[in-house]
């Protein structure tokens, strides 16, 4: 199973929002509360790839608002980025974590290779309307669906890639034009290290070299 069957064919941004809360293509929809679709301007010049939904995304329907969102809207902020002007995303549009306790907060759990690759056609529908001049992965599993199950955040983030003809499967997103990458760690990262401010540091670090105009 894929989403692939529940993507409409050439869909505006809105058009894939909508679909998405019907999409089946895995079981993460279930124990859900809505998918998490991306958000920003359609003409953005840059398009960043989170995870997927957290806790306080899957309640309230937007991506990155949560304790992540916040990491995250600060480091943008450091590298003269503004939120406003970028398109979010997450690789995976539903919420995977473990059932709750009554009343406990749901604890989240990261997507398999499975779900990802299941997930992947509305990531290229974005990528097919936004048609983004940078890309941000941000984390391991935005960086496996971007490039390919080989690369490693850790060896090479902050580092610019020609994309996607640097991934391991350009073919999903042979639609899309050659864009810049740089992949850095996940603002989630930051909140469970011993050292938060070096790690937001080289986040911020990792994230500067996107500001300017082309
Ligand atoms: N983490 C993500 O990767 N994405 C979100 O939208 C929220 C938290
Ligand atoms: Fe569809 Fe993605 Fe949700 Fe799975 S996680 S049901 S593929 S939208």
């Amino acid at each position: 199973m894929t989403a692939a069957e529940f993507v409409p064919d050439h869909g505006s941004l809105d058009e894939l929002r909508a679909a998405v809360q019907g999409c089946r293509g895995c079981e993460l929809y279930k124990d859900t509360t809505q998918a998490v679709f991306g958000e920003g301007p359609g003409d953005a010049r840059i398009l960043v790839v989170g995870e997927q939904p957290g806790d306080v995304e899957d309640r309230r329907g937007r991506p990155f608002v949560g304790p992540a969102g916040k990491v995250l809207d600060r480091a943008f902020a450091e590298a003269g980025l503004d939120r406003t002007t970028m398109y979010l995303t997450n690789a995976v549009k539903h919420f995977k974590h473990r059932p709750a306790a009554a009343g406990k907060r749901q604890l989240h759990q990261s997507p398999d290779r499975g779900e990802i690759v299941a997930c992947r056609p509305w990531l290229v529908a974005e990528f097919e309307v936004v048609r983004p001049a940078r890309v941000v992965a941000l984390g391991a599993t935005a960086a496996k669906a971007l490039l390919g199950p080989g690369f490693r955040v850790t060896k090479q983030h902050g580092v610019p890639l020609p994309w996607p003809s640097s991934a391991d499967r350009p073919e999903d997103f042979k639609g899309v034009p050659e864009a810049v990458l740089v992949a850095t760690i996940h603002p989630s990262a930051v909140l469970r290290a011993d050292d938060r401010e070096a790690m937001f540091a080289g986040m911020v670090e990792d994230l500067t070299g996107l500001r300017g105009p082309a």
